[in-house]
């Protein structure tokens, strides 16, 4: 394994966040549950409506069945509603399909599944191969490798996902995507990183140059 992987999951292991309630008794459906929550809300926001959704939709049959303006009355107050009509149309394409996919092109698929979220649900349902660049990795990546360019250009995203595709291990993906993210909101934030407590600081280009504040560079105005 890379050094990178096994520092990422190492700190996981130790010092990650483990008691997320997506985190117990996983399944596909969580994760993608969690994952379409998560995606433009954080993780204290999304808890209570991720329990009163699978209280109320436990598996994706009893979605797919849902009405949607049940649907939308639960997901009331996270936002982005888009969010919610996609997850409902996944449901109803996977119960279609009668079994979870568990590979990337079908994931992708599914609609409201990007390479994302095809990649976070391989890495956590499954524990398997899959490469996830989000903007927590985004900013992990560009301060690691003081990579020029902003979020959003073409270049830059090309680069993010090779650089995921070749860091990802192949044993322990769960930790090692748990880890990245972890990491993106505990210590890599965009305000005020906590270089010190970092696993990744001795090989950290943007810390080495004393420039770690100034990656991702901003988008121009
Ligand atoms: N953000 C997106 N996915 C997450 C996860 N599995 N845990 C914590 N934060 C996340």
């Amino acid at each position: 394994m890379n050094d990178f992987a096994q520092q990422v999951i190492d700190w996981q292991q130790q010092q990650g966040r483990h008691d997320l309630p997506w985190q117990q008794a996983i399944t596909p459906y969580k994760v993608l549950v969690s994952e379409l929550m998560l995606q433009q809300t954080q993780v204290s926001t999304v808890i209570p409506y991720f329990q009163r959704w699978l209280a109320r939709f436990p598996d994706v049959e009893t979605l797919a069945q849902a009405e949607q303006d049940e649907v939308m009355a639960l997901w009331q107050g996270l936002g982005y509603y888009a969010r919610a009509r996609n997850l409902h149309k996944a449901a109803k394409a996977i119960a279609e399909l009668g079994a979870f996919p568990s590979d990337l092109v079908s994931l992708q698929q599914i609609p409201g599944i990007g390479r994302y979220t095809a990649g976070a649900i391989l890495s956590f349902a499954y524990d398997a191969y899959g490469p996830i660049v989000d903007g927590n990795v985004r900013r992990l990546f560009c301060r690691y490798f003081a990579l020029e360019g902003h979020a959003g250009q073409s270049q830059l995203e090309k680069r993010l996902w090779q650089l995921a595709e070749q860091l990802t291990p192949a044993q322990n993906n769960r930790r090692f995507a748990q880890g990245l993210l972890d990491l993106g909101a505990t210590l890599c934030t965009a305000r005020k990183p906590d270089c010190e407590r970092c696993p990744l600081q001795a090989d950290c280009q943007a810390y080495r140059l004393q420039q770690v504040e100034h990656f991702p560079r901003p988008k121009p105005k």
